[in-house]
């Protein structure tokens, strides 16, 4: 007898990202040479400073239980960072270190959503977001942003979307899947918005170091009582090229670090001792490390524009940050392909590169193009790409 799963596991969906990725590596170990566009994960190695530091953690037996909100002096140096870089009045005891960005905002929907709540989020979106949401019993409100606009939401749509039950927006700047970086005026009417209606902001800022065009501006940046409205969820795995170590944190107020700490107590605990260690060695690292991997992630997003301006009937706006094209390929969704689900699953047959289809991140008509491999591979990839959508009928 097959016994049922809770509701809540019905509720889950796989991760599709992680799903293509899946079928690109089977694909690969049959001998097939797949390119994947698929991951968000940068390729270069993690800076040797932040391996050797954790190395020599595990060798001088940090390997026991932390605190679950992390070491004391991790916890102090991310307040010193989001201090120097925000100058905002960050304190230890605000900050709560997390297996990645992505559990900190697991943590952050458990503490601050009830069932029932609306959360407000800009489609197209990382998936994750809904499914959290949907988690914690609360209800997604997707607000619909358009490439003619370079994804950027229009305020009057978010103040439209609010409710009685509205009880957050989430916010992603630089965003997944699109690129998108939103300016001071945008963000400073988002957090005037979040004062005036005495709703929870969550800015997940994952990308923060990468931004191409002009300067990431932070939700932190518009004074205290915006602070006390606001989870700044970021983490190590994409400035530092640090995936696998699993490391992230929020920054909140007190109370709510407090509750989020009092959760991992009981579910996780700490994030990995020694990890934790490079963690704090990543922070001291020279920003040249990071520039050069922004530079490089730059070349790779020019190089990439360039050929799809070639393709005929594509659009993409020109993403300022993170490192994904987000192109309209609904011009191709004719005949057999009826949407952008199928053309990804053409491509990965015939061009055998695997890219994510914008329906994924609610953003039907799209692809999402990682551009985070060396430039040969990617220029290899895109080149597939065109001649394959060259060959097909369209709109
Ligand atoms: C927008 C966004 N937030 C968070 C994460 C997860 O980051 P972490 O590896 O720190 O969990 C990702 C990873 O793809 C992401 O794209």
């Amino acid at each position: 007898m097959t016994l049922s799963l809770s509701e809540r596991a019905g509720a889950i969906k796989p991760s599709p990202t992680l799903g293509i990725a899946a079928k690109a590596r089977a694909l690969k170990a049959q001998g097939i040479d797949v390119i994947s566009l698929s991951v968000g994960e940068p390729d270069f190695n993690t800076p040797e400073l932040i391996c050797r530091a954790a190395v020599s953690a595990i060798e001088q037996g940090l390997t026991k239980y932390t605190p679950s909100a992390g070491l004391p002096e991790l916890r102090k140096s991310v307040a010193d960072h989001l201090h120097g870089r925000y100058g905002v009045m960050a304190t230890p005891d605000r900050v709560v270190l997390s297996c990645g960005a992505k559990h900190s905002i697991y943590n952050t929907c458990q503490v601050l959503l009830n069932p029932g709540d609306e959360v407000i989020l800009f489609a197209p979106y990382w998936a994750t977001y809904a499914d959290q949401i949907r988690l914690a019993g609360a209800i997604p409100v997707p607000v619909t942003t358009k490439g003619s606009q370079g994804f950027i939401p229009d305020i009057e749509e978010v103040k439209g979307a609010l409710t009685p039950r509205t009880r957050a927006i989430f916010v992603n700047s630089p965003s997944n899947p699109t690129g998108a970086v939103f300016g001071r005026a945008l963000m400073k009417q988002i957090a005037e918005l979040a004062l005036d209606r005495g709703i929870w902001l969550v800015s997940d800022e994952i990308y923060s170091e990468l931004v191409y065009e002009g300067q990431h501006v932070s939700l932190a940046e518009f004074g205290e009582d915006v602070l006390m409205q606001t989870v700044l969820v970021d983490g190590f795995s994409k400035t530092y090229s640090m995936t696998g170590w699993r490391l992230g944190y929020a920054f909140a107020p007190t109370y709510v670090a407090q509750a989020m700490s009092n959760l991992q107590d009981q579910v996780t605990s700490n994030p990995t001792s020694f990890v934790q260690a490079g963690g704090i060695e990543a922070l001291r690292l020279d920003p040249a490390t990071v520039e050069g991997m922004r530079n490089e992630f730059r070349a790779r997003r020019d190089l990439a524009l360039d050929i799809l301006k070639t393709v005929p009937g594509i659009e993409t706006p020109v993403p300022g940050g993170a490192f994904y094209l987000f192109p309209d390929v609904s011009k191709y969704l004719c005949g057999a392909i009826s949407d952008d689900n199928a053309l990804a699953e053409l491509l990965l047959e015939k061009a055998r590169v695997a890219v994510v289809p914008g329906s994924a991140f609610e953003g039907p008509g799209h692809l999402r193009l990682s551009y985070a491999l060396g430039q040969e591979q990617l220029r290899e990839a895109l080149t597939r790409i065109k001649s394959t959508l060259e060959s097909l009928p369209r709109l």
